[in-house]
């Protein structure tokens, strides 16, 4: 598994405002929605492409052109729904599947109670939204589901990941391959609630309410 922690200022700039306390709904709202498409240019590096060409008005233009079939895009809901116009601003021709999955916060496992997605993703790259990748249960279930399905690649989007968490997927997806995770930041640890430290709160709720 491959980890990108994107280093860029104004990354950084609309993380810290997302952490504060004092940040609103319809400001978190928003943050959330223009981090995810500078993490998206990131995470769409290896998107494939086939090549193309155009007429321009002066002469034949030789570019690229997303390949067939188009990439999946899996919000988890429902934090992972704040992600998802901000990722299909950059990919409008993506397909977009749906996965519902809770943390039960006593046991902090993961419960799957809705899965709206491809039968068949053979060829598929994927790149799932999660704002939250705390213990891991939630997205190496979710990334898991995806290959078996069998997706070709699968991108992981997060705000935030504990170290906690990446460790548990490397160990959990390590028959899957390759799975990348690109995340705005790696904060310090987990507490004893599973809640990330310093982390953002419950993202679900500053979202959603
Ligand atoms: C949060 C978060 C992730 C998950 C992370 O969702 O959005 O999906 O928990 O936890 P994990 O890495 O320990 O599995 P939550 O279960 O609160 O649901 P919600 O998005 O509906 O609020």
């Amino acid at each position: 598994m491959k980890t990108l922690v994107v280093d860029h200022p104004l990354v950084a700039h609309k993380l810290t405002a997302l952490r504060d306390e004092r940040t609103d709904s319809p400001t978190f709202r928003r943050l959330a929605d223009e981090l995810v498409t500078l993490l998206a240019y990131e995470a769409t590096r290896d998107v494939r492409v086939v090549e193309a060409t155009v007429n321009t008005p002066v002469a034949p233009a030789h570019g690229v052109r997303l390949a067939r079939p188009a990439p999946l895009v899996v919000p988890i809901l429902r934090a992972g729904l704040g992600m998802l116009d901000g990722m299909t601003r950059l990919l409008p021709t993506a397909e977009v599947g749906f996965l519902g999955m809770i943390r039960d916060e006593g046991t902090l496992k993961a419960q799957t109670y809705a899965t709206r997605l491809p039968e068949d993703l053979s060829g598929r790259q994927c790149y799932v939204l999660d704002p939250m990748l705390a213990t891991g249960g939630t997205l190496a279930a979710a990334v898991r589901l995806l290959f078996e399905r069998g997706a070709e690649d699968v991108t992981a989007i997060c705000l935030l990941a504990a170290p906690e968490g990446l460790a548990y997927m490397e160990k959990a997806l390590a028959d899957f391959t390759p799975v990348r995770v690109v995340t705005a930041a790696l904060d310090e640890r987990l507490n004893e609630h599973g809640y990330i430290v310093p982390g953002l709160g419950d993202a679900g709720d500053r979202l959603y309410g």
